[in-house]
């Protein structure tokens, strides 16, 4: 038999570590994070991305009574900049979330459709998508692009 690892590691840095975009990214994703649409989860997402011209982008999750029409806030802000700044690679995606009256952060990560949605624009433009994540603790998932979230990721349908 033969075994393969798709063993991963993440870098966790102190938000004081990250460069003042970064930081900012983070920022922009608290405050949309309040504009949440969230009155069936109450778990208010805010997801910011950095596009290479600078332009910074925000969304925060959107729900729906029928429960699969809702839409996460990184697939909403990802699908917006793909639609309006279809020539200009993102380069960096802040994602944070919180219970709706909660002061803590709250842990969050893409959830499955998500992460293929982020593969398919790292795809589009040839160019990895750096995920910050902010943890429960104030510190920072630092990750450097979607594979290391998606293993055996699928992304050919024509690959031999
Ligand atoms: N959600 C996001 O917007 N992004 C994530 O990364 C995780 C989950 C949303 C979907 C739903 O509106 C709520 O959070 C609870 O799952």
């Amino acid at each position: 038999m033969t075994k393969t690892s798709t063993h991963q590691e993440f870098e966790v840095l102190d938000y004081q570590d990250l460069s003042t975009a970064e930081q900012n990214l983070i920022l922009a994703a608290k405050e949309i994070s309040k504009k949440a649409y969230a009155p069936y989860s109450n778990f208010q997402v805010g997801a910011a991305v950095l596009l290479e011209d600078g332009t910074v982008l925000k969304s925060s999750n959107q729900e729906n009574v029928s429960f699969p029409a809702g839409v996460c806030a990184e697939h909403l802000v990802l699908s917006y900049a793909g639609a309006n700044f279809p020539e200009t690679a993102p380069n960096c995606l802040a994602l944070v979330a919180r219970k709706k009256e909660e002061e803590q952060w709250a842990f969050v990560s893409p959830c499955g459709i998500c992460r293929q949605v982020i593969n398919e624009v790292e795809n589009r433009f040839n160019k990895p998508i750096k995920l910050l994540i902010l943890r429960p603790d104030g510190r920072v998932y630092s990750i450097p692009g979607i594979a290391k979230l998606l293993p055996l990721k699928f992304d050919d349908l024509n690959s031999k």
